[in-house]
């Protein structure tokens, strides 16, 4: 009996070992089961394409930081001039107006005494005469009587050095790219705000329409329009002239040319190019 037993027991256990070793086997398989199936899930997830929706807002994100960069860069000294310039009815410039392979003078050019700035006159890079006082006077003057007027003038870009302009230059071609921003911004070299004497300028309260075409449609616009030769402004930049200055209309832009010559130029109805025989 006692033997029996004994067998009995031993046999017990055996039997219990058994499972025991085969319960760790089938959960030991069963890991690595789940361990494989994921990792072929993994493997199959990081070839895939990223679903249409996920493309369009990385796309979203990138341009957002893009304008995001260039608003900030361009908006440091002044306001940015607005995409809606470009829906101006006129055609661009073949190579935007410019020469092709025109170098960087190491003079400036001087007509009947005025310093010319254009797409086809540029300035050395070195030409920093920074704000012109008589043009600053001049603008102070108008000021004041456009304030009897009613309106309150502000002059928000005025001086550029080339290193300015070239930075400005560049954030307006990456955001709407050379062939429109050689539309509205000069390049390096070929800004007439680098002689000192380019007054860009708008009404304090309605900062929105500042570098609009709509500015030169407000009183202030219409105004100035009227008034800033007897102060030796010009507006430099007239609409349906672009082809002659290189620039659409910009309602903003005045030019000090000195009383003498903005009387005369405003007589004669032209830009400065054409009054000049520079065209
Ligand atoms: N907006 C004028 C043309 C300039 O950039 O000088
Ligand atoms: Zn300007």
């Amino acid at each position: 009996m006692k033997r029996t037993t004994t067998y009995g027991n031993k046999n017990n256990s055996k039997k219990k070992y058994i499972w025991i070793g085969a319960s760790v086997v089938v959960i030991i398989a069963a890991v690595i089961a789940v361990f494989i199936y994921l990792n072929q899930n993994d493997e199959k997830n990081q070839n895939a394409e990223p679903a249409p929706a996920e493309e369009e807002k990385a796309g979203q994100e990138e341009t957002a930081k893009t304008e995001e960069k260039s608003s900030t860069a361009t908006n440091e000294e002044e306001p940015t001039e607005p995409k809606d310039q470009q829906s101006q009815e006129e055609q661009p410039l073949e190579n935007g107006g410019y020469i092709e392979g025109q170098v960087l003078p190491t003079e400036p050019t001087i007509v009947e005494g005025v310093v010319i700035a254009n797409k086809k006159y540029p300035l050395p890079s070195t030409y920093a005469p920074g704000e012109s006082e008589s043009a600053r006077n001049a603008f102070e003057l108008m000021a004041k009587d456009a304030r009897e007027a009613g309106f309150e003038l502000v002059a928000f870009s005025t001086y550029r050095s080339f290193e300015y302009q070239d930075t400005l230059y560049n954030n307006y071609v990456n955001r709407d790219g050379k062939e429109n921003a050689d539309r509205y911004s000069a390049r390096p070299g070929y800004s007439e705000h680098q002689t000192g004497l380019a007054f860009d300028i708008g009404e304090k309260g309605k900062e929105d329409l500042w570098l609009t075409e709509e500015f030169g449609e407000t009183e202030a616009g219409k105004w100035l329009v009227e008034n800033a030769y007897k102060y030796g402004f010009i507006l430099r930049y007239p609409k349906g002239k672009e082809a002659i200055t290189g620039y659409m209309y910009e309602s903003w832009h005045y030019r000090y040319v000195g009383l003498h010559l903005a009387a005369e130029v405003k007589e004669a109805g032209v830009t400065l190019e054409e009054y000049l025989g520079i065209e």
